[in-house]
């Protein structure tokens, strides 16, 4: 970590050091009448069993969405989805985390239906200081809309993960030691949207969604987190189990790194850091560090 004088590096140094020494200990087990807002859909976001699942639909008047009341800066964030199942192709679950504005920091899961039996895209992306580029896709190994499945981020200093049922799929590392932003001073948000991206999303557009087929519905249970929780105030960050601080330091064991090569092997469809033609000048740096 490298330290200088702004003011976002000091409070940020400062929320690490609350956080880290911080003895307070908060319930990390998730109740989406608690932890999250509906943020769009008149209705068609819907909060049922006690608070225990969550469910959001498209219909061709509207998509809906959630966000979360808590704001975090890093953070181990699972929840789990089941997607929109049939033919779902057009459709689009953006499941991210964001700080908003022209400079945002963003981790992103974006998963894009299909025709009935074909499979889904799973695309992620990550974004520092407003830039983003940096997307890789993937297949899964099972059918999404089957069941649920557990997607997580776990987000902290050194590097990003991003995993599907404990097995990790993207490691984004910090680079930031060769001019590479890294998110790591604006707290984020989770948000959670369904909506119709059929300019784009099946085939780059050419599948539209079929209405006939609607409404369209996702569904999310068991977030946990394991998370620094930023204040409203904005000047400190309280982890949800500081006995248990292992998430912060947390990268691919060599387990992890098994089971990464493998899921990358197997089932990763793009890759930013392998695409020649739309980086004429040159890879982006991160991509020539392996
Ligand atoms: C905090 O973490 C410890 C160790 O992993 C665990 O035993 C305990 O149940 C956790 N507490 C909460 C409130 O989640
Ligand atoms: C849909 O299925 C087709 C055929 O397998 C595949 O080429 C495509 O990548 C899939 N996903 C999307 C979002 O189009
Ligand atoms: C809920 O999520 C936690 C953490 O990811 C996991 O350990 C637990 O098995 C999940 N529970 C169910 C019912 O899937």
């Amino acid at each position: 970590m490298s330290f200088n004088t702004s003011s976002r590096a000091t409070i940020f140094m400062f929320s690490f050091l609350v956080l880290v020494i911080s003895s307070l200990i908060a319930s990390c087990a998730g109740n989406f009448y608690q932890d999250f807002d509906v943020t769009f859909g008149d209705g068609r976001a819907k909060i049922l069993d006690n608070g225990n699942l969550l469910t959001l639909s498209l219909d061709k008047a509207s998509g809906s969405g959630f966000k979360s009341r808590n704001e975090y800066l890093f953070g181990k964030i699972d929840m789990q989805l089941k997607l929109v199942p049939g033919n779902s192709a057009g459709t689009v679950t953006a499941y991210y985390l964001t700080s908003l504005g022209s400079t945002h920091d963003e981790i992103d899961f974006e998963f894009l239906g299909n025709l009935s039996g074909d499979p889904y895209i799973l695309h992620t992306n990550v974004f520092a200081q407003g830039k983003g580029n940096k997307e890789q896709q993937f297949h899964l190994w099972f059918d999404p809309t089957k069941d649920f499945h557990t997607y997580s981020i776990l987000w902290n200093p050194q590097s990003i993960i991003f995993s599907v049922d404990d097995t990790p799929i993207r490691y984004f590392k910090n680079s930031e030691s060769i001019g590479v932003p890294f998110p790591n001073n604006q707290p984020m948000r989770i948000y959670s949207s369904l909506w119709n991206a059929d300019d784009w999303a099946t085939r780059g557009g050419l599948v539209k969604t079929d209405w006939s087929q609607a409404p369209f519905t996702a569904s999310y249970r068991n977030f946990t987190t394991q998370a620094c929780i930023w204040s409203s105030g904005g000047s400190s960050c309280t982890s949800t189990n500081s006995s248990d601080n292992a998430w912060l330091t947390q990268g691919l064991d060599t387990t992890s790194q098994e089971r990464i090569s493998w899921a990358q092997k197997n089932y990763m469809i793009y890759n930013y850091c392998t695409d020649t033609k739309r980086f004429p000048q040159g890879l982006p740096p991160e991509c020539l560090l392996n």
